[in-house]
Parts: structure tokens; C-alpha cells; sequence
């Protein structure tokens, strides 16, 4: 009788053991961390241009630069999640970026907004 209750322990323990093993079937992951330099560079330059890039002639925040980026970063964040029409809608004057592009912007934010 009292072997039972050890018995079915044993068997949740392995049952536990063997689920657990095929939610990880043992391939790790790796998370690509979202970066000024890899992603936001490409990015902002072919969305925010002319205007945030001086190289351009562009006259507004600058995208170009690290540092300045960085510190428009929440407020990118929050002018692109507006609507067309909405007092501080970015991209000016253009459509509405994709959902993938507003969601970059939100992962380096996310991610502490870091360089490379
Ligand atoms: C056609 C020109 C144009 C484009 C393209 C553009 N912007 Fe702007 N942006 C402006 C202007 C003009 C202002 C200032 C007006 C205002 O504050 O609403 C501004 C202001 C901003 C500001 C506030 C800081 C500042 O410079 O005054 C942020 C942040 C910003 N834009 C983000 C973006 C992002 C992100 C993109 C690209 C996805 C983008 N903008 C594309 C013209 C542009």
C-alpha cells in the first residue's frame, strides 16, 4: 500500500521531465538585439529623410547622429503611432509606416536603445 503514492510520484516526475524536454527541444534561441548603427541607421534614413538628415539638408531633429537619435527616441516612438491628420503625425507629410516599422522602432526602444 504504501509503495503507491511513491510510485505515481515517480511517474508525475517523469512525465513532468518528459514534457519539459519537448518544450525545449534543445535549440537555443538567439536574440538579435535592435541597434542604431545595424537597424535604425537604414531605417530612419530611408523613412525620416530628407528632413532629420542634415546630410540631406534636412533641418529638424537630427537622426543622424547617435546621441540625437537617442533623445528623440521616445518621441519617435509616440509621432509614429499617430494617425495622419493628428497634430505631430511622423513621417510628415507621408503615410502611415507599417506596423513591422513602428514595431522596430519600438523594439530598440525597448531594448535601451542601444548603439551597436
Ligand atoms: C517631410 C519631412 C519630414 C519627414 C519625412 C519626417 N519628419 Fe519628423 N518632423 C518634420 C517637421 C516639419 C517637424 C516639426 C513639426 C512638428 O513638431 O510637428 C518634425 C518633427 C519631428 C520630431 C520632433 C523633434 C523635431 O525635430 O522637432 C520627431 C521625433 C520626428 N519628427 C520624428 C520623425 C520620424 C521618426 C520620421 C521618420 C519615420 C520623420 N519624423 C519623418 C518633418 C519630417
Amino acid at each position: 500500500m504504501q509503495k503507491i503514492p511513491l510510485l505515481l510520484a515517480l511517474m508525475t516526475i517523469m512525465l513532468f521531465s518528459a514534457c519539459s524536454k519537448k518544450s525545449n527541444p534543445g535549440k537555443t534561441v538567439k536574440v538579435i538585439p535592435t541597434t542604431y548603427t545595424i537597424d535604425m541607421v537604414p531605417f530612419l534614413q530611408a523613412k525620416c529623410s530628407p528632413c532629420h538628415l542634415p546630410s540631406k539638408g534636412g533641418f529638424k531633429a537630427n537622426f543622424e547622429n547617435y546621441e540625437s537619435a537617442k533623445k528623440m527616441a521616445a518621441d519617435m516612438l509616440t509621432r509614429v503611432s499617430l494617425n495622419p491628420g493628428d497634430r505631430g503625425f511622423m513621417p510628415f507629410k507621408h503615410a502611415k509606416l507599417a506596423v513591422e516599422e513602428i514595431a522596430l522602432i519600438k523594439k530598440w526602444v525597448d531594448g535601451g536603445l542601444l548603439e551597436k
